[in-house]
Formats: structure tokens, C-alpha cells, sequence
């Protein structure tokens, strides 16, 4: 077995971990110095790809009507105490009119596996965004579809899809899902995703019930496969009426050393500091900037529907003061020592020299 030392050094000199290397590394992150060695380097690549500049998209919660039935997430299928909600287009297209006055140049449109969106409503709103609004750029997060359908949806003007694979670990994986759903088709969906020319990102909960270095390492390993342009990842949380409400959420230090070791692995990865690290702890999403991120998600959905939008407990920003998230985080992002810009924030390794950038 190598040496923790030794792991650092691969990893700082060629952004490269075998399976091996990655379980040395998780299991002494313990050891003296191995944290901050971390969080130094992702921070310095950071710098080096972006400067200070954080990355803001203006999220929007489409629709909370989902047809799976994930176990860890509260908007699941069989969840009856939801109250489930559609926004319109012209709700939308109100959220982009507000969010492009307040700077935001990326929506995220995000939503449960939802029949009613079919390629032909999606495509309709993707071009009345896109023809409003020719500069910003549109993220799509809305599950597993058709190769057709995310060609259709790209050729409408989408930009960028948000695809967390959740875990690269075959027997994870069943854990957390039920029969219908596979990892296969999951990771088939990324990959036609890469090649159908959106930045994609790809990510997973750091905590969830059952995950060990092991699948750490499966999804770190799977990470440096697929070479996605953004990386989600957050603390798992429990919600109150799924299968998981009695397990105990991840750990913030946890994830915040995996942000920096994807940092380090994919230097020009777009790395959110994302609303679960916030809801886990009132200073996560600073101490994501600290860890390597470089991008925030405020939430633009109307403020009526936050509430119903929850994957998790205690989700943050869904309420009244919430309004305003974007100057909250402006505050936030300042206070950690980044600057919040206005932008549309394309993967520095989007373009011509995408494989040379890695
Ligand atoms: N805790 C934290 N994150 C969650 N997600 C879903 N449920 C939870 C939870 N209970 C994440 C999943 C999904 C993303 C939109 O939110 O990783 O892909
Ligand atoms: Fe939403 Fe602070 S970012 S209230």
C-alpha cells in the first residue's frame, strides 16, 4: 500500500488516482496536514483556471411531480404529503425576466421526471428563453430521457444538463434505488449527453445511507472516466417521509475534502457550493468556496412554491427573507474572499481543447 504522502504527490503532480490511491487517501484524511494540503492546492487550481470569480446560476424549481421513486428524496413518487406543483410558461418565463434583472446570465431549469414536459413543451420553453434572452446560457436538469429527446432539447437552444450519476457502485446504487431504475442507463445517459455536445455535469450525495470509501472511490474513479464539466455534490440529508428518515446525514468535512479532490483531479471542473452544505451548516457554502468550488446556485423559483421543493429537511432559502438570495450570497461569496460575477460561466475545458485543458 502506498504511502498517504505518496497519494498526495500523484495526485498534485498528474491529477490522477487509481481506485487504490483513493482509498488511501479517504481513509487518512485524518492524518496531520492531509486536509489542509488539500484544500490548498484546489483552491490555488481554482485560482489558476477562474481567478476569484465565482459562477452564479438562477435556479428554477419547474415542477415537483416526479414519477420515480428514489429512496433517499422527498419529492418521490410515493410521497402523499407533498403538495405538488407545475409551474406555467409564463411563471418561468417571469422567473428569467426577474432573475436576468438581478444579473443571472445561466437558468437552471429543474424538475422531477415529469410526463406532462414532453420534448415539445420543453422545446417551446427553451426557445422563448433563448429568444428573449440569446446570451444566457440554459441548464437542464430533468432526469433520464431519450437520446432524441436531450438532441431535441439541445437543437432548442439548451446548453447544459445536470445529470448526478449518485453513485458509481453497482451494489450502492441498488440501495438507494428501486428495481426499475439502473445505473446503466444512468451512465449511458451522461455519456450521449458529452456527445451530443452539452457541458454536463455529473455528481453524487456525499453520506447517503450504505456509502463507504469504497463507493468514494467508485465515484471518484468514474469521475476521471467520464471527465464531466461540473460536478454536483452535496451532503445527504434526510427527509421526513422517505424510506431513509431515521439515518444520519453526511458530514460536512467529508465533503468538503471531496470537492477538493475533485478539484485537484478535474482542475477546470465547475464546482458548486451547493444549498444542502448550506442547510447542514450556516457557513457550508463559504467553506465550499474555501474547499474549491466556484460556483453558487440561488434559488429563483417563485417564493410560494419553495416549501414544496423539498429533497431534504430543512432546505434553506424557502422562505419569505429568501427572496433576495442573490444578494445574500453576493455577501457571502465577498466574505470568503471571491467575487460574484455576472457571467455566463462557461467550463474553462468547453470548446476546441476541452481534452488538452485536462
Ligand atoms: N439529501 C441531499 N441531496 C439530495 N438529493 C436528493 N435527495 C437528497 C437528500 N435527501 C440530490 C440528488 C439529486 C439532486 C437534485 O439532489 O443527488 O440528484
Ligand atoms: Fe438564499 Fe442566503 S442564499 S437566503
Amino acid at each position: 500500500m502506498k504511502s498517504i504522502t505518496s497519494v498526495l504527490e500523484t495526485l498534485f503532480n498528474s491529477h490522477k488516482l487509481n481506485k487504490e490511491d483513493c482509498l488511501v487517501l479517504l481513509s487518512q484524511l485524518d492524518e496531520e496536514g492531509v486536509r489542509e494540503q488539500l484544500s490548498a492546492e484546489a483552491v490555488r487550481l481554482r485560482r489558476q483556471y477562474y481567478g476569484d470569480k465565482v459562477f452564479t446560476r438562477g435556479l428554477i424549481e419547474f415542477t415537483n411531480i416526479c414519477k420515480n421513486n428514489c429512496f433517499y428524496c422527498g419529492i418521490r413518487r410515493d410521497n402523499a404529503n407533498v403538495n405538488r406543483y407545475r409551474l406555467s410558461k409564463q411563471e418561468i418565463m417571469q422567473c428569467c425576466k426577474e432573475g436576468y434583472a438581478l444579473g443571472f446570465r445561466t437558468f437552471v431549469l429543474q424538475g422531477g421526471e415529469d410526463g406532462f414536459f414532453t420534448d415539445d413543451v420543453m422545446c417551446n420553453i427553451i426557445s422563448e428563453i433563448k429568444a428573449h434572452y440569446p446570451e444566457v446560457a440554459i441548464t437542464l436538469s430533468l432526469g433520464e430521457r431519450e437520446m432524441e429527446s436531450y438532441r431535441r432539447m439541445k437543437q432548442a437552444g439548451a446548453d447544459r444538463y445536470l445529470l448526478r450519476h449518485e453513485t458509481a457502485n453497482e451494489a450502492h446504487y441498488r440501495m438507494l434505488h428501486p428495481d426499475e431504475m439502473k445505473l446503466s442507463n444512468r451512465k449511458s445517459c451522461l455519456y450521449a449527453l458529452k456527445e451530443l455536445g452539452y457541458q454536463v455535469g455529473a455528481g453524487m450525495m456525499i453520506g447517503s445511507p450504505g456509502q463507504t470509501y469504497e463507493c468514494l472511490a467508485d465515484d471518484l474513479v468514474f469521475l476521471q472516466e467520464l471527465k464531466p464539466h461540473m460536478v454536483g455534490m452535496g451532503p445527504f440529508i434526510p427527509h421526513k417521509d422517505t424510506c431513509f428518515a431515521k439515518e444520519q446525514a453526511g458530514s460536512v468535512e467529508l465533503t468538503l475534502a471531496m470537492l477538493s479532490i475533485v478539484r485537484i483531479l478535474l482542475p477546470s471542473v465547475l464546482l458548486p457550493a451547493t444549498t444542502a452544505l448550506g442547510t447542514l451548516d450556516p457557513k457550508g457554502r463559504e467553506k465550499g468556496l474555501l474547499a474549491g468550488c466556484n460556483v453558487v446556485m440561488p434559488n429563483l423559483s417563485p417564493v410560494k412554491n419553495r416549501k414544496d421543493y423539498a429533497l431534504y429537511d430543512n432546505k434553506i432559502c424557502t422562505g419569505d427573507e429568501s427572496a433576495q438570495c442573490i444578494k445574500c450570497m453576493t455577501n457571502r461569496v465577498e466574505a470568503a474572499g471571491f467575487h460574484l460575477v455576472s457571467e455566463r460561466g462557461d467550463s474553462a475545458a468547453y470548446g476546441d481543447d476541452a481534452d488538452f485543458k485536462y
